[in-house]
């Protein structure tokens, strides 16, 4: 397969000054697009740069846009020029929960190829690689088709999306952490002994910098609450001032919500099993996909754009316990 390049900051700008619609409320596009007011600054000094004329003014004590007659631009970034910043793409995705009959191996396979095509060199995982084996809940071995740590550390190493040019660096989760807990084994030592394209960050949680980006990923243990962003701002507020990230990807909770918070820009990431015997009974809901995020920032670490592009999977994109996918799914390799 060949590689395809292409002009991703100015395909965003056009995207953006399409959906700025004129006398729409400016309100309206920084949620849709979870950016903030320093951030819209930019993509309004990005449009002037690439010549597209669109301002903002007050009209009936909303701020809109206005595409043919500026009269008041709110942009105070004159010497912004996007050749100065730095695009990064990444991939993230989480709880893969290999083992678990309702996993969905094949369309993990799909987000590693469209990362493929994009060119993406790096996909970040949250942890729950494997289902684990949690001894107080006697019910999960008939929702496991891999029992134990051998079968499930084996799946990892010869099953997880191999992929010319993309390393995956992961953190281990609460499932994970259930074979350490039954035996001290752990998940990592296999795959690093195995898969050179595989990185450990750490058991819950991790730091790294992707091009001066600071990341930070979570997995969470507990339970999941009913308002989907109550806990990923808890977990921002506990962040120690000198760590804090500009971005938090947060795994476990099985949901899809990105949004600002206290200048932090926040992922719930997804998963990639359909919902459990445990969610069920529990009344969680589950969501399956993965985020490609864009990431545009300047020479100090800072983002002065931010898209976060969720890609969602819908029910009848699931393979489930008939066993397609664990009989069916061969692994994907592209060298
Ligand atoms: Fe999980
Ligand atoms: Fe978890």
């Amino acid at each position: 397969m060949e590689e395809v390049k292409k002009d991703i900051s100015m395909e965003y700008i056009n995207k953006l000054y399409r959906y700025m619609k004129k006398d729409s409320s400016i309100e309206d596009f920084m949620e849709k697009f979870h950016m903030n007011q320093t951030e819209l600054k930019g993509i309004l000094e990005l449009c002037r740069i690439y010549g597209k004329n669109v301002s903002v003014i007050e009209k009936n004590e909303t701020l809109v846009f206005e595409k043919s007659f500026p009269r008041k631009v709110i942009t105070t970034k004159p010497d912004l020029n996007p050749t100065d910043l730095i695009h990064t793409e990444i991939c993230v995705v989480s709880d893969t929960h290999f083992g678990n009959i309702h996993q969905q191996l094949h369309l993990l396979n799909k987000v590693y190829e469209e990362a493929y095509h994009r060119g993406i060199d790096t996909v970040l995982h949250c942890g729950d690689i494997v289902d684990g084996n949690y001894l107080n809940r006697p019910e999960q071995p008939r929702q496991q088709f891999l029992h134990g740590f051998d079968e499930q550390a084996g799946y990892v190493v010869d099953m997880y999306p191999k992929v010319k040019g993309i390393v995956t660096k992961y953190i281990l989760g609460s499932h994970d952490e259930t074979h350490y807990k039954n035996g001290q084994a752990t998940i990592n030592e296999w795959i690093s002994r195995c898969r050179e394209d595989m990185v450990y960050l750490g058991q819950d949680s991790a730091a790294i910098n992707i091009n001066g980006v600071k990341i930070f990923m979570d997995h969470p243990g507990g339970g999941s609450a009913q308002a989907v962003s109550y806990k990923p701002q808890k977990r921002i507020e506990i962040l120690e001032s000198d760590y804090k990230p500009k971005i938090l990807l947060i795994g476990h909770y099985h949901k899809s919500y990105s949004f600002v918070y206290r200048n932090v820009r926040g992922i719930e990431v997804p998963c990639f099993c359909d919902k459990t015997q445990f969610q069920q009974k529990q009344g969680l809901s589950n969501v399956i996909g993965a985020y490609f995020l864009n990431i545009y920032s300047d020479n100090k670490g800072n983002i002065q754009y931010f898209e976060p592009e969720e890609i969602l999977f819908r029910p009848n994109d699931m393979w489930d316990e008939a066993g397609k996918d664990k009989n069916k799914v061969k692994k994907l390799v592209i060298q």
